[in-house]
């Protein structure tokens, strides 16, 4: 009979075992239910008996959301970057250099792919990850050890034998194409910006507070170096295939070469083969295998001689220009768009494509009816790169930008200190208007479900609303509404039951709400939580505004300059009669004491309870103030999980007291 400990550690190893099966070799042995089964079984007796807890139990792969600000790790050896070619021409004169680096030296290259996500190194110790830290400037990056662990392609514990006391494996976090997709239509549901690539999308998850979110999202990994002074094999392709051996993925595809005509053809199979990958990739790497011969050929500043990355073209087409037509949006700037005749590109076909400002035209030197390059490159946009001019018909006119509004003829004028023009009319023009009713009710902002753009259009065109307070007064024209074709009860109903609850929606969704040019979501909560409440905001002048953390004089004077609008002053009037919330609800007011009074306090490591920015704040109230560096004068170290060994060390020798957050809060008198 097992004894419990043994039970929960022989699950553990199963369970271990089926996640590299299932996320590795792609080949499950067991059902998802059985695996499911096994995890909650795992779970339960975990839970019964936290006496044998371990860190590295994948049941600790689900993440948590707790809030914790990233503690900084300094690399062992800098993460350096690739040299780049762009074609077989600059690839044989990458091997002449390296055959002439290594004195006429016969060498093998190995081939790999270029993954395209964001670079990772994780560090393990007996056989144990301890630590994974982002590539941050290259010489220190951030340590998201609990985000990697939610990975399940990741060994917390590696299999098989032969692997180094301690030694370094870097890779790159990969948002695999399908989970890109989920994502981005999520998003798109959600009224959420897009992620223009998994690249952006990889990076921006890795970064995220929330493992818990982290985990759901769906992140890969794939490693291709090894690094340590203990390395199985005296060359680049062995250790990798020990790596494989012990649990990671390694690239798929790596090939041993020793002749030019077989890196060409290595080149042009993945040119095209690489489109069936479940993920982005924008080129090859090559590296010559031998790691003695890598270190004779060593390093310039910024990359290693050793390897160089081979950059795929990207996708390109060519198509006529249909038209360009000039589009308003709701803060009244035009912009100019490229519709074209409709052309096939990277699986998508291609109709239209933005042309951002009047700069970007006349760079491009757009004339009508030229012939233009799309391009699809790592981005999910198409882009505008250039004009084949032997294709222009003689005499064809320069592409202009409008002087006035293509839809209610204003004069436009130029945004200042900006390459954008924007029509000024903001009260009477069509599309500006309802682009702010729709903004109003969108999901992020004051979320009444029922409306959309064309109902916006609709609810417009027929005066009943000229602006979103007009909202809050629609139920008087419920008869009127009736009439319409395809308006029944249960839409009409629905519509101003939404209008109803968002009265309920918080104050800084009601900032954003409002369309002041350049506040966005994150400055509206800035600007709400800041000012408290509408009549502060209302009142802020320039330097109250600027006062607060990453509000510049730019966004300032945009926000004193819309609430000096005497019909925005009205909106807001209306707003606030109709019951739409405009504070923030109170904070509690016995948060602040002078108990920390004179004392100079240290943050350092990552915390469960409350994030860093909340404990420096906490501190602050409390008459103490926050510094970066531990020194004689510091009078103790708040410290949380995955304190910096440098700051440790240094408190150890200064003898700084140290507390831990329980501690730190029961001296505030805050303990739960
Ligand atoms: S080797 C010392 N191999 O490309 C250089 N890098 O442009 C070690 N990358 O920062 C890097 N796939 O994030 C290497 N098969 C591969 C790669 C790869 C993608 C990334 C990596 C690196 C960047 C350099």
């Amino acid at each position: 009979m097992d004894t419990v400990k043994q039970t929960i550690e022989r699950l553990r190893a199963e369970i271990d075992r089926h996640n590299h099966n299932y996320y590795v070799l792609n080949s499950p042995e067991i059902s998802d239910y059985d695996f499911d089964m096994m995890l909650k079984e795992l779970e339960r007796l975990e839970k019964e008996h936290p006496e044998f807890d371990d860190p590295l139990s994948p049941t600790h792969r689900v993440g948590s959301d707790i809030n914790k600000a990233f503690e900084q790790w300094e690399h062992r050896r800098p993460m350096l970057s690739l040299g780049n070619t762009y074609s077989i021409e600059e690839v044989d004169e990458w091997v002449a250099r390296a055959r002439e680096g290594l004195g006429g030296e016969a060498f093998s290259i190995v081939g790999e792919m270029k993954f395209d996500g964001t670079s990772i190194s994780l560090t393990y110790e007996h056989g144990r990850l301890v630590r994974a830290v982002t590539r941050g400037d290259g010489e220190r990056g951030d340590i998201v050890t609990d985000n990697v662990m939610t990975i399940r392609s990741i060994p917390l514990k590696l299999q098989g034998s032969g692997w180094p006391d301690e030694f370094e494996i870097r890779g790159e976090i990969l948002l695999p194409w399908k989970a890109f997709d989920r994502l981005n239509a999520e998003r798109e549901f959600n009224e959420e910006p897009l992620f223009a690539n998994p690249r952006n999308a990889a990076a921006g998850t890795l970064k995220m507070q929330n493992s818990a979110e982290v985990a759901r999202r769906g992140l890969d990994a794939v490693f291709y170096y090894l690094l340590g002074d203990n390395l199985p094999h005296d060359n680049h392709f062995d250790n990798m295939e020990a790596a494989r051996s012990w649990g990671f993925r390694v690239s798929p595809e790596m090939r041993l070469m020793t002749t030019i005509g077989e890196v060409d053809d290595f080149i042009a199979h993945w040119d095209v083969a690489r489109k069936q990958l479940p993920w982005a990739t924008d080129g090859l790497v090559l590296k010559v295998n031998n790691l003695r011969q890598q270190l004779n050929l060593g390093y310039t500043a910024k990359s290693p001689r050793w390897a160089v990355a081979y950059k795929f073209a990207a996708e390109r087409a060519l198509t006529p220009l249909r038209h360009v037509s000039f589009e308003v949006g709701r803060m009244g700037v035009v912009t100019p768009v490229a519709n074209l005749e409709p052309v096939l590109l990277s699986g998508t076909i291609v109709k239209r494509a933005s042309l951002h400002n009047a700069d970007i035209i006349a760079k491009l030197d757009i004339h009508e009816g030229d012939h233009l390059y799309v391009e699809k490159g790592g981005e999910i946009i198409p882009k505008i790169t250039g004009v084949d001019v032997d294709a222009r018909t003689p005499g064809a006119a320069p592409v202009r930008f409008v002087t006035h509004c293509p839809i209610c003829g204003t004069h436009l004028v130029r945004v200042e200190g900006e390459a954008s023009w924007m029509c000024p009319n903001k009260l009477g023009c069509p599309p500006q208007i309802c682009g702010r009713i729709e903004h109003f009710v969108g999901r992020r902002m004051m979320n009444i479900e029922g409306i959309g753009e064309e109902m916006s259009v609709l609810l417009y065109e027929n005066g009943w609303v000229k602006d979103p307070a007009d909202l809050y007064t629609l139920y008087r024209h419920r008869q009127e509404m009736l009439l319409l074709p395809g308006m029944g009860p249960r839409t009409v109903e629905r519509m101003l039951e939404g209008i109803e609850a968002s009265k309920k929606v918080g104050f800084d969704h009601v900032v954003f709400a409002l369309s002041i040019m350049f506040v966005g979501e994150t400055v509206a909560k800035k600007l709400a939580r800041s000012m408290r409440d509408i009549d502060s905001l209302m009142n802020a002048d320039v330097e109250t505004l600027t006062a607060i953390d990453d509000i510049g004089p730019r966004i300032a004077r945009s926000v004193v300059d819309y609430f000096a609008h005497p019909v925005n002053r009205d909106i807001v009037e209306r707003l606030r009669a109709a019951g739409v919330c405009m504070s923030m609800p109170e904070e509690p007011s016995d948060s602040t004491s002078e108990i920390l009074s004179g004392k100079t306090v240290v943050i350092s490591g990552t915390f469960a309870r409350h994030s860093r920015e909340e404990y420096k704040e906490m501190i602050e109230r409390n008459g103490g103030k926050n510094v970066g560096s531990v020194s004689k004068k510091t009078d103790f170290i708040l410290a949380g999980e995955n304190m910096g060994p440098a700051k440790l060390e240094k408190a150890r020798s200064l003898g700084v007291t140290i507390l831990n957050e329980d501690e730190f809060l029961s001296m505030l008198g805050q303990a739960e």
